[in-house]
């Protein structure tokens, strides 16, 4: 039997400098995230810093990542590298380092986009998901319902016009005075709440269609937090949280649950930094207990960002042989896209 090929995987979309060594059989040999601190006290990410953050990171997360999978360069087969969608910048490092490397050990490149990696990491922890499933990709920048008919066919059948779930989290976070990223942070104090307190706007819940919008319920949110003076450190701020995140909750849940209905698919993978929530990973599971679905979601660590999920989706490129050629160049558009 061959042995099982080793990709170097890189991650620097954002705000997180990230290497990771898998294999072509789903082991993760290491996962190496270096998050920037630096950016706490801005209430979100800063271009500008992050990039040079990245700068100094690069090197020594690589490093790290293949001595934690006790692999030297001449071991690995390819070089994966997340080429968009993410901070212009932040992704130029990633990819100029990639492409450097692979070039210097003459070995393939694999240009992987960030969202179906959050997407593909799914098949690291589960062996048994099958197509076509629906996807819903839930994260600082995006808010997708995807139906994968394989690796690389699929229809977005809805996304948000406006803000993203994981900015309403973030934006709300910053107003509360919690640091960046404020999801986790709404999450914890939503816990203490009562979820049913305040109710806020399900914003186009009724509509007949995928598509979300959380900039409504943000400004409602945010006008509530005025008139009641609530901050990080009020009595009411266990309420207030519970019942934002209810909302935002809800909300995905049941156009998720609309989406499974209308296709007449039961295979759900959920995808992206919000899907560690713990009310919707809840929601979902007690939906899924009923057997109404089979339900795949990654571990909270594989939720945010991390090189291995960049490896996951390459894992399918290796085997199909579909390198990218030296030219390519990072872009920050977003979106899912097959490459
Ligand atoms: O996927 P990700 O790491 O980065 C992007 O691709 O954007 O997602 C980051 C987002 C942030 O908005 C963060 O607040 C949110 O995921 N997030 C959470 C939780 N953990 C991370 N949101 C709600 N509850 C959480 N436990
Ligand atoms: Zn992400």
């Amino acid at each position: 039997m061959s042995r099982p090929q080793k990709i170097l995987a890189i991650e620097t979309s954002c705000d997180d400098t990230s290497a990771a060594v898998v294999d072509t059989k789903y082991n993760i040999l290491s996962n190496i995230i270096s998050s920037q601190g630096i950016h706490e006290k801005f209430g979100g990410v800063v271009p500008e810093l992050a990039s040079r953050e990245h700068i100094k990171g690069i090197l020594p997360v690589v490093d790290a990542a293949l001595n934690r999978a006790v692999c030297s360069l001449e071991h690995i087969d390819a070089i994966a590298v997340a080429v968009n969608p993410g901070l212009i910048g932040s992704l130029l490092v990633g990819v100029s380092f990639a492409k450097g490397l692979a070039a210097s050990l003459d070995k393939p490149l694999i240009a992987v986009n960030h969202i179906l990696g959050h997407v593909f990491v799914n098949f690291i922890e589960y062996s048994d998901i099958e197509f076509p499933f629906i996807s819903l990709i839930v994260s600082g920048g995006h808010t997708e319902l995807v139906k994968f008919y394989s690796i690389d066919e699929f229809d977005v059948l809805g996304r948000t016009v406006d803000d993203a779930a994981g900015e309403a989290f973030d934006k709300i976070g910053k107003l509360l005075g919690f640091k960046y990223p404020g999801g986790p942070h709404i999450d914890a104090y939503a816990k203490k709440g009562d979820k049913n307190k305040i109710d806020f706007p399900r914003p186009m819940l009724h509509q007949n269609n995928y598509d979300f919008s959380f900039s409504g319920l943000k400004t409602a949110a945010s006008l509530y937090l005025k008139e009641h003076k609530i901050k990080k450190d009020s009595d009411e701020i266990y309420d207030f949280c519970s019942s934002f995140q209810n909302a935002i909750v809800d909300v995905l849940f049941q156009k998720t649950i609309k989406t499974i209905k209308d296709s007449s698919l039961k295979n759900l993978l959920l995808a992206g930094g919000v899907a560690a929530n713990s009310q919707l990973r809840n929601r979902f599971e007690r939906y899924s207990k009923k057997d109404k679905i089979k339900l795949y979601i990654p571990s909270i660590k594989l939720c945010t960002d991390n090189a291995v999920m960049i490896g996951a989706a390459a894992i399918q490129k290796l085997k199909k042989k579909k390198f990218t050629s030296m030219k390519i160049n990072p872009s920050p558009t977003k979106g899912i896209r097959s490459l």
